[in-house]
């Protein structure tokens, strides 16, 4: 069995070829120039250190045959070469599907299969992903990001699955499901081991700069950063990535209670803890935590960490054998990680197969799976401003395209693909269509002119029916994303400004990570659409949107600051007179959940099985949702609850419960959510989960509905609202 092959290696194991195991080294490490294997370099890694993983690099994408040979020599000499025959683990990041192999399909960044509020697609495009990544002969995925994206001056918030904790961890457990295919057990030879990052509040640092200090009291962490990572554990996650940052002051690699007593202990978590790139060697030289690089491993394995992600050099390896050597860390504490990491091997099949069939992926890269890219980026566009009906374009329009993100792949695909692994990935866009490409597709290369200078645009403007104004980002990855001003550059503003002066209508789309200050593009704009980075279907999936043949159904996972002094999430406190319609000092541009549709949507009828939910029952909560418009469409019915008064000062309104439904014109349906205690609970003062006695209100679209939740044991006086 898979247990008695883990006990049978480690019974064999010297304490060397241990913690080789524990070792993850760059591919660089073992490369000569041209991306191929260094035959010595490879021999010293994995005989001399024993080396039990390998990550990928950085600036290349290969092809499968490409992948086949370099994994193929790397297993090679793992099981043929090393004493124990034991195969390595090779992760990479393929984020938003597979960044680094040609002809893969790229989908949505997490924040725009977040907007598709329909989880099924985001399962979907994870176990396609899965399919693709192990097509690769690569069994471990580092994805998905759980860090929840409240703060929008962080540069990786286009990787979370945005600022709501019900949405993120929702969707984050799809996304395990989907890339590990199983809860428990074997993973299948089209599936991968999915890693759960960054564990735990990486993305809220009080600068908004990637890497630096945060500062999360404990009851706010469980609040709202932890169950992505509880909601995961509980889908069967096999690996967890750590916070490179500290909280609090404390590196997150060297917290015994966030890794050990909190992850494993609260959470029952039992797979491998890895570190991000080179942070023990940082828990000395960065956070100076440490005074020696010796010491910021005993620290680092203190804490709770099975796997260090070095990744240049063979010093953990040398400071971890001295350690125990030292009697400083036991060998039991040793073999608690390595049994976790052959066990993660055995599950992921390695040792029967190290390198997958080619033959075994016939679907990769298929017409099917670009589909559901299709769909997902259709579904991830919203539009936030129609004025007049501005859109969709009239048949026969001809329109001018202009912008900073018109044009260019990086704006499609974003971080990832077009920066940090993929800098050179020019290639993998080859045959990929930027929103221009598209919709010169689309429309007819007469109907469309582009122009990339303002001076041009101005002069191209008379002969247009509509200008369509693409602003936003490039792409960008981890650190390079950070920015000093939140607001888009002027350059773009101001572009928006003169080209409204023209008189045509413009209509705005937004290729960006992250809610940018776009205020005053906004209000020039006869219709605002944005499209987050929609992968390699985004430009089809727009040129869709824009002629009406596809009705937009996407939703904000975020809400969209009017002003850089205004970044509130919509679950913010109540402040002044307790009324949750009121905006108390809250004025988004946009709030989180906006999203229209071509069509319309009434709701009516919110109704309840009961005015009072006891002990631990369960409210039918139901509404009739009418398409009153003329065509068929998407929405996604948001269920908010607010409670009026709790221990702790209750949040304005939360997101507990979503569906997407589909409608044709005249149709109604009737929604019907169930809702229990447990998912009006928040973090106590003792820092546990409690539902309190009291009021609620449910607020479903513009509807509104109250109840009482009495507790089993003393149901407190019903208090009435201010
Ligand atoms: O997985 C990533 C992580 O998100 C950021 N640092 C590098 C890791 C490996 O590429």
């Amino acid at each position: 069995s898979a247990q008695s092959r883990v006990d049978d290696l480690l019974s064999k194991m010297t304490l060397e070829e241990k913690i080789g195991q524990m070792t993850q080294v760059t591919l660089d490490v073992v490369l000569r120039p041209g991306v191929h294997i260094d035959t010595a370099k490879l021999k010293q890694a994995l005989e001399t250190y024993h080396v039990g993983s390998i990550l990928n690099t950085a600036g290349h994408a290969l092809s499968r045959d490409q992948w086949k040979e370099l994994i193929t020599d790397i297993q090679k000499e793992a099981t043929g070469h090393t004493r124990l025959h034991i195969p390595v683990i090779y992760g990479i990041d393929a984020i938003h599907g597979v960044n680094y192999v040609l002809g893969a399909t790229l989908f949505p960044q997490e924040i725009g299969q977040a907007a598709t509020f329909n989880p099924e697609l985001v399962r979907k495009a994870a176990d396609i992903t899965a399919y693709e990544t192990r097509a690769a002969y690569i069994p471990w995925n580092f994805s998905p990001v759980l860090d929840l994206g409240k703060s929008p001056l962080w540069p990786r918030m286009y990787e979370t699955y945005g600022e709501d904790p019900y949405l993120c961890k929702t969707m984050g457990a799809e996304a395990v499901k989907g890339y590990q295919g199983s809860v428990s057990g074997a993973i299948d030879k089209y599936h991968v081991a999915a890693c759960m990052k960054h564990y735990l509040g990486y993305s809220y640092p009080l600068s908004g700069k990637d890497r630096t200090p945060a500062w999360i009291p404990d009851r706010y962490m469980r609040e709202y950063f932890l169950p992505s990572f509880r909601e995961a554990v509980k889908a069967g996650a096999r690996t967890v990535m750590v916070n490179s940052s500290q909280i609090n002051g404390v590196p997150v690699h060297a917290s015994h209670y966030l890794l050990t007593d909190v992850l494993r202990g609260e959470l029952g978590f039992d797979g491998v803890i890895v570190t991000d790139w080179q942070d023990i060697k940082y828990l000395h030289d960065r956070h100076h935590i440490a005074a020696t690089q010796e010491d910021a491993v005993l620290m680092a394995i203190n804490a709770g960490i099975d796997m260090s992600m070095v990744p240049y050099d063979f010093s953990f390896y040398t400071y971890l054998l001295d350690l125990v050597k030292t009697g400083k860390v036991s060998v039991a504490r040793i073999d608690a990680s390595v049994r976790r990491i052959l066990r993660l091997k055995e599950e992921l099949g390695l040792f029967a197969l190290p390198v997958p069939h080619t033959e075994d992926y016939p679907d990769f890269g298929s017409e099917a799976s670009r589909q559901v890219s299709l769909q997902a980026a259709e579904e991830s566009i919203t539009l936030l401003k129609n004025n007049n009906a501005a859109l969709p374009l009239k048949t026969g329009a001809r329109i001018l395209v202009t912008g900073p993100t018109a044009n260019t792949l990086r704006s499609v695909d974003g971080g990832w693909s077009y920066s940090w692994q993929g800098d050179v990935n020019d290639a993998l866009g080859a045959g990929h269509a930027t929103f221009l490409d598209a919709l010169r597709k689309k429309l007819g290369s007469d109907h469309v002119v582009y122009a990339d200078s303002l001076s041009d645009a101005l002069s191209a403007a008379a002969g247009v029916d509509a200008i369509v104004l693409f602003l936003g980002e490039s792409s960008y990855a981890e650190n390079p994303g950070n920015i000093d001003d939140l607001d888009l550059p002027f350059e773009q503003l101001h572009l928006a400004a003169e080209l409204a002066k023209t008189g045509k209508p413009v209509i705005l789309v937004l290729a960006e990570g992250r809610p940018r200050i776009v205020t005053s593009a906004d209000a020039v704009a006869a219709a605002t659409l944005t499209v987050y980075y929609p992968g390699n279907e985004g430009g089809e999936a727009l040129a869709d949107i824009l002629t009406g043949d596809v009705n937009p159904s996407g939703k904000l996972p975020f809400t969209y600051p009017r002003y850089a002094n205004a970044l509130v999430n919509y679950y913010r406190k109540f402040l002044e007179n307790g009324n949750p319609d009121d905006q108390h000092g809250f004025h988004p541009l946009y709030e989180f959940g906006s999203g229209l549709s071509y069509t319309t949507f009434t709701y009516s009828h919110l109704r309840l099985s009961s005015p009072v939910l006891s002990g631990n029952g369960s409210l039918q909560v139901s509404v009739d949702v009418q398409n009153t418009g003329q065509r068929e469409g998407k929405e996604s019915v948001l269920l908010y609850t607010s409670q009026w008064y709790a221990s702790i000062s209750p949040d304005v309104k939360r997101l507990r419960a979503f569906r997407k439904i589909d409608l044709q014109p005249g149709e109604t349906k009737t929604v019907t959510f169930a809702l229990t205690p447990s998912d009006l609970a928040f973090i106590g003062d003792d820092n546990k989960p409690v539902t309190e006695p009291g009021q609620f209100t449910i607020r479903i679209g513009d509807q509104t509905v109250d109840f009482t939740y009495q507790s089993s044991r003393s149901a407190k006086p019903s208090e009435g609202r201010l």
